[in-house]
């Protein structure tokens, strides 16, 4: 697998009008020109002033209008960047502002950044200078703030949204000129420090996109525990299990999945050991990999198909959330547990009526080949906590297709048996604008999995609530150690531009988990 990580190098300089190439101004809505670009105006003959009197561009939030510099003076564009109404955040009427989180946050900076990012790079500009030094002439909301680390954040904005995958485009590829973003600070060395940490985690992010982008006949459970070996090299420790060591540890529900495929089913553990105090048990993450679900014999629809490709994105995300807590050196302890299988219709493939004893001891009676994941989670959750005795488990996947009907493409779907760690969890959403909905558990629905014949069975009764059974399903294998399963059907993958990633794979869950890990570390 090539990595396709944007190649732009970003530097902070220090606050002085550019003499070439492009540059980006920020104006806020119903504003005059910023102070700090009087002279950038001045030195273009007053090129901005007049731009801004007689064109539509209005400086609505995430609004742009590039403009081609005037032949007198060697720039080569100057974009203006819309930043929207002064303390206003972008979809909300202003009489709710009340209510609101203060804007002008590291999030409200990223979101800036990438509304950018198809501007400067339609310029098709090699080099470009962000010049937004001073925030109390722009956004008044801003004038408190930290202005260093907010330009950082809008620089993380831009990376964010560059990655895209072109991997396998021989022919008509379109990459990206932009190879330099400067971006003028008043402390500069301080938002390059601050920037040089997010751009790790970018890292883990990309590679949490790559994964889930790259098709099924490229990632299959060995590939993908190949690429969590990669991770070694960052003082990550990790183990791959294979289907012996897989069977010895009674884990029947994983290899049931994994059964009717030519590819060897595994278990990879990852350890990463920060040099904090870890006096309680390590945080622990899970993901469901199943690297292509066809539905088995319950076999899907043949239209969209292929999409089920991403159905490893939950561990995808604990091997990208992996990456960013080593690259950065997070002080915390984290295990990452992802179950690897590829779930396909064959003559050995598990059929519908087949009853399996998962690592638990518990059985179960499948009903359905294509409720999977929950099958492949039963085993990795078992294992974990008897394992390494958690403080607390986290879980990814990409479990429902009804928590898309649910909450559509823009939340993932929040389920806990503790409401602390849900608070916490939504918290990191909040800050990270991945956004996280919390729907119930109730001893209702968990009846609703109970079958005469086994201890439970792999779907609901099929009254609906299909996430909710789902989850239900998955706490039964946690030992009662505190849990949070996040259901990430949904937004994973977008057939569009979305918050900071462009159309395409999202990385979904790497900002939000190395968040709730660093908030976890200074509590
Ligand atoms: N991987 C799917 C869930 C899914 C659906 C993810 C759509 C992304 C988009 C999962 O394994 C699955 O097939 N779930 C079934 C469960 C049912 C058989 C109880 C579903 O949601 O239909
Ligand atoms: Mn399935
Ligand atoms: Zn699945």
């Amino acid at each position: 697998m090539k990595t396709v990580n944007p190649n732009i190098k970003i530097q902070f300089i220090e606050a002085k009008v550019p003499s070439k190439g492009v540059v980006v101004v920020a104006v806020s809505e119903d504003n005059e020109l910023p102070e700090h670009t009087q002279h950038l105006d001045e030195h273009l003959g007053g090129f901005l002033k007049k731009a801004l009197e007689h064109s539509a561009f209005k400086g609505k939030v995430n609004e742009t209008l590039t403009l081609m510099a005037p032949p007198s003076s060697a720039l080569s564009h100057i974009i203006l960047l819309g930043l929207g109404k002064t303390g206003q955040k972008e979809g909300e009427k202003k009489e709710e502002k009340k209510c609101s989180d203060t804007p002008c946050d590291a999030l409200w900076a990223e979101l800036r950044g990438a509304a950018l990012f198809p501007a400067l790079a339609a310029t098709q500009a090699e080099e470009v200078t962000l010049y937004m030094p001073g925030p109390t002439q722009t956004v008044e909301s801003c004038a408190h703030r930290d202005f260093t680390q907010i330009v950082a954040h809008i620089a993380y904005g831009v990376l964010l949204k560059s990655w895209k995958f072109d991997t396998y485009k021989t022919k008509d590829r379109k990459p990206l000129k932009l190879k330099t973003l400067h971006v003028a600070s008043h402390d500069h060395s301080r938002s390059q420090s601050l920037f040089n940490t997010l751009e790790k985690i970018a890292d883990g992010v990309f590679l949490t996109r790559q994964v889930v982008s790259e098709p099924p006949n490229v990632i299959y459970p060995e590939s993908l525990a190949h690429i969590a070996q990669e991770l070694k090299s960052l003082g990550v420790h990790v183990e791959v299990l294979g289907e012996k060591e897989i069977e010895k540890l009674g884990m029947g529900a994983l290899l049931g999945v994994g059964q009717g495929s030519v590819f060897e089913s595994k278990l990879v553990v990852m350890e990463w050991k920060g040099s904090g105090k870890h006096e309680e048990g390590p945080i622990a993450l899970v993901g469901k990999g199943v690297t292509f679900d066809s539905g088995g014999i319950s076999i899907k629809p043949s239209a969209n198909m292929d999409e089920m490709k991403m159905d490893m994105a939950g561990a995808g995300a604990v091997i990208g959330t992996m990456k960013a807590l080593a690259s950065t050196k997070s002080p915390a302890h984290v295990v990452g547990v992802v179950g690897l299988v590829e779930n396909m219709p064959s003559g050995s493939a598990q059929r519908p009526g087949d009853i399996v004893t998962s690592m638990s001891g518990q059985t179960i009676e499948i009903l359905n080949t294509d409720a999977e994941g929950r099958l492949v989670l039963a085993d990795a959750l078992w294992y974990t906590q008897d394992r390494f005795k958690p403080r607390l488990i986290i879980d990814l996947a990409t479990l429902t297709g009804a928590i898309v009907v649910a909450l559509g493409h823009e939340y993932a779907g929040l389920f806990s048996s503790c409401d602390v760690l849900s608070e916490q969890l939504l918290q990191a959403s909040r800050e990270t604008g991945e956004r996280l909905w919390r729907l119930p558990l109730h001893s209702a629905y968990n009846k609703d999995i109970d079958t005469e014949i086994a201890d439970v069975r792999n779907t609901g009764s099929g009254r609906g609530a299909g996430s909710i059974t789902a989850a239900h399903f998955l706490e039964r294998f946690t030992n009662g150690v505190p849990w949070a399963h996040l259901d990430i059907a949904g937004v994973e993958m977008q057939n569009k531009d979305w918050l900071l990633s462009s159309k395409g794979a999202t990385g979904f869950g790497v900002r939000l988990l190395e968040n709730f890990v660093r908030r976890s570390t200074e509590r």
